[in-house]
C-alpha cells in the first residue's frame, strides 16, 4: 500500500508494551507520532527510543501522543526497553508496538518489497483528523532528529490555525510567511502585528500566536 500525505492513516489494533491499542481510538483528538524500527537491540534505534523518551513531556504539551513500533515480540521489547533505559539514562514512557510479522509495517508501506527489512525506519506525523501530515524514511545509518519532528508539529499546528506557512529552518518565535491566498488589503486585519512585503509573492509577518 502506498500512502501519501493527506491520506487517512490506516487504523489497526496492536499489542504494545502498554496494552492493546486501537489506534484511531487511542489517538482521540490528539496529534500522533508513529516511528518505526526493523528490530529490537539495534544500536541506532536504541539511541532513538531513548531520545524520544526525553522529549515526550514536550510533545504532550502540544497534545501529541507518541507511539513506536518494532518488528519483534513483546517479550523482546520488554528486555530491550530495560537496555534502553539503562544505556540512554531515561525511562521509555510511551507504547512500543510488537509487530513481529511486519503486519503494521506493511500496512503503512514501510517495507520495501525488494530490499531487506531494514527499510522499516519511518516517521509519520498524524493529525487529529487522522490524516498523514508528514512521512520521512531514514537510512539505518542515520539516527533521527526528533527536535525536527517537534519543529514540524509546531509548524503544522500554527499553519492549521492561521493563513501562514513557515520558511526554511523556521523556529518557534521567528517570522512566518503569509500564504498567497491572503490579499494585500486583507493583511492589516489578519496580521495586526505588521508585515514585510519582500516581493508580491513573499510577505512575512511576526508569528501570530505569541
Ligand atoms: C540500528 O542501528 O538501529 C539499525 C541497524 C541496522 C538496521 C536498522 C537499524
Amino acid at each position: 500500500m502506498s500512502l501519501r500525505l493527506g491520506d487517512l492513516a490506516p487504523d489497526f489494533i496492536a499489542e504494545t508494551t502498554e496494552g492493546t491499542i486501537h489506534f484511531h481510538e487511542w489517538l482521540g483528538n490528539s496529534w500522533g507520532v508513529l516511528f518505526s524500527h526493523p528490530a529490537d537491540f539495534t544500536p541506532v534505534c536504541t539511541t532513538e527510543l531513548g531520545a524520544m523518551a526525553k522529549l515526550t513531556d514536550q510533545f504532550e504539551k502540544l497534545n501529541v501522543k507518541v507511539l513506536a513500533i518494532s518488528a519483534d515480540s513483546l517479550e523482546s521489547h520488554r528486555e530491550w526497553i530495560t537496555d534502553i533505559n539503562e544505556t540512554q539514562n531515561t525511562s521509555v514512557n510511551y507504547p512500543l508496538i510488537a509487530d513481529p510479522e511486519f503486519t503494521i509495517a506493511n500496512l503503512y508501506g514501510m517495507v520495501h518489497p525488494n530490499v531487506d527489512k531494514f527499510t522499516v525506519r519511518s516517521v509519520f506525523i498524524i493529525g487529529p483528523d487522522k490524516k498523514i501530515k508528514l512521512m520521512i524514511t531514514y537510512p539505518a545509518s542515520t539516527g533521527r532528529n526528533f527536535d525536527e519532528i517537534f519543529r514540524v508539529i509546531e509548524s503544522l499546528q500554527l499553519t492549521a490555525n492561521y493563513s501562514v506557512a513557515t520558511p526554511a529552518n523556521w523556529k518557534h518565535g521567528e517570522d512566518v510567511i503569509i500564504t498567497p491566498a491572503v490579499k494585500d488589503e486583507e493583511i492589516p486585519g489578519k496580521f495586526p502585528k505588521g508585515h514585510t512585503r519582500v516581493k508580491p509573492y513573499l510577505r512575512t509577518t511576526p508569528q501570530p500566536d505569541i
